[in-house]
């Protein structure tokens, strides 16, 4: 299986996904008052959370990037990852948002000037409606900003073709600004720790599995310009090699020197074999040890990256029933539909319900399988129990789907209504919030 970020494909099978691609299942628990995509499992996959838990629980700060494809309306199903970052902001995290202008130019041949204008009027303008704060926070276009696109190059130097290839699927006719494009978002993700933004600090990326390729790659980039390379030896010891060629033994004393910081004490060090192993660490320790150690790769001259870590969530299904997309209206609710639009669409949707109310009372109906259920999972309600009382008098056949959809339908053209209210308001902020380079 390949997951493609620019296909219209819709990936279900979650448990899948996470064993063929090594991504680990997301625990919310260490979160401070997790956010109800967080508690209802809607984040479902991570890679590399540890170090984001780890600075969480030492109120160290961290930074969250992620990005927006400005190829479209804006529809509730964005609506998830924005929902995500406005709570990690609360918490204390720093953001930075892209704005893909160069992907949408070279995977969807969209201007860029017209990118921008449906990042700003789509996206931003909402982003604020919907809470977003100024402080701590920048959107920025990947056209304009010199740092990103210098990352794409100088990291892109460590994969080839037909790695990219493997990856992405790409073949012959694929243009060059479209397979440059996710070398872009490498940079996207890199460079808040350059020193001319934030500097080296854990970052993650909240982000839709289909964008899965895209965090193995940067993980995968990062960690080839390491100079350290920490792992568990086939003697089950934990060993630190150095990958370069030059300065060896000092980068070798340095290591020992900075991993006694952290308490270790039982070394050995084999300057022959560029290695220093640690007999007192675990594997455990093995990301805490790689993250120490790139304060030595920065004094030697290294980027010195923190491995961005990556969450990854769940795709609403779309009201039809198929997969929720811009291009088609009737599949989504888009953030600047009217509320009665909005209220119509969710009376359209696709339920989970027996073919007629006799039988519902008999069998109960199917909120699994319900995309109104799934409005109020995502979007329409905060509270649990709530949640869990529809799904139980759903399952348990005394809740109709009539009732339910009108329910739900007034409360999706509440939610429209209060947002276009705050949208007016947020127009005129959007420039505290744009980083013209
Ligand atoms: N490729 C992303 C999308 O299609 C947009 C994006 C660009 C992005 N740069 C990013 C996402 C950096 C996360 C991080 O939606
Ligand atoms: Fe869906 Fe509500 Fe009908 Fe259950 S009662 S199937 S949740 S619309």
């Amino acid at each position: 299986m390949r997951i493609d970020p620019w296909a219209s494909e819709q990936y279900t099978d979650y448990a899948r996904l996470r064993d063929e691609f090594g991504i680990e299942e997301f625990k919310a628990d260490g979160l401070p008052n997790p956010q109800k995509l967080f508690r209802r499992g809607i984040v479902f996959g991570s890679r590399g959370f540890e170090t984001i838990q780890n600075a969480i629980d030492r109120k160290q700060d961290f930074i969250i990037l992620t990005g927006l494809m400005p190829s479209g309306n804006m529809h509730i199903g964005h609506k998830m990852l924005i929902d995500q970052v406005i709570y990690y902001q609360s918490i204390g995290a720093e953001i930075y948002i892209a704005v893909a202008d160069i992907e949408s130019w070279g995977a969807r041949n969209l201007p860029l000037e017209e990118a921008r204008e449906v990042a700003i009027q789509q996206y931003v303008v909402s982003y604020i409606a919907m809470g977003l704060k100024p402080e701590n926070c920048q959107i920025y276009f990947q056209s304009k900003r010199k740092s990103v696109l210098d990352l794409s190059y100088k990291l892109g130097r460590k994969i080839n073709l037909s790695e990219m290839r493997a990856i992405y699927g790409f073949d012959e006719g694929t243009n060059m600004a479209h397979a440059f494009a996710p070398l872009v978002q490498v940079g996207d993700i890199t460079h808040p720790q350059l020193d001319e933004y934030s500097g080296p600090h854990p970052l993650l990326v909240p982000v839709g599995v289909d964008q899965d390729p895209h965090m193995r790659l940067t993980r995968g980039l990062t960690a080839a310009h390491r100079y350290f390379n920490v792992t568990k030896t086939k003697d089950e010891r934990i060993g630190v090699f150095v990958k370069l060629d030059d300065n060896v033994d000092k980068l070798l004393d340095d290591a020992e020197s900075k991993l006694t910081t952290m308490g270790f004490s039982d070394f050995e060090k084999i300057y022959a074999y560029k290695a220093l192993y640690v007999n007192d660490a675990g594997e455990v320790d093995i990301p805490f040890m790689d993250n120490t150690l790139l304060e030595v790769e920065r004094e030697h001259g290294g980027y010195g990256f923190y491995l961005p870590a990556s969450t990854y969530h769940r795709f609403m299904t779309g009201l039809t029933g198929g997969k929720m997309s811009s291009s088609d209206p009737d599949s989504s609710i888009f953030l600047t539909d009217e509320p009665e639009v909005g209220k119509q669409k969710s009376m359209n949707a696709k339920t989970g319900g027996r073919v007629s109310q006799e039988e519902q009372r008999k069998f109960g109906g199917r909120p699994d399988e319900c995309v109104v259920f799934e409005l109020y999972l995502y979007h329409l309600t905060e509270d649990d129990n709530e949640l869990t009382e529809i799904y139980e008098t759903c399952k348990g056949g005394s809740r109709m789907c009539g009732p339910c959809k009108r329910n739900a339908a007034d409360l999706m053209a509440n939610f429209l209504k209060e947002l276009q209210e705050k949208r007016e308001n947020a127009k005129e902020m959007v420039d505290e919030y744009i980083v013209n380079n």
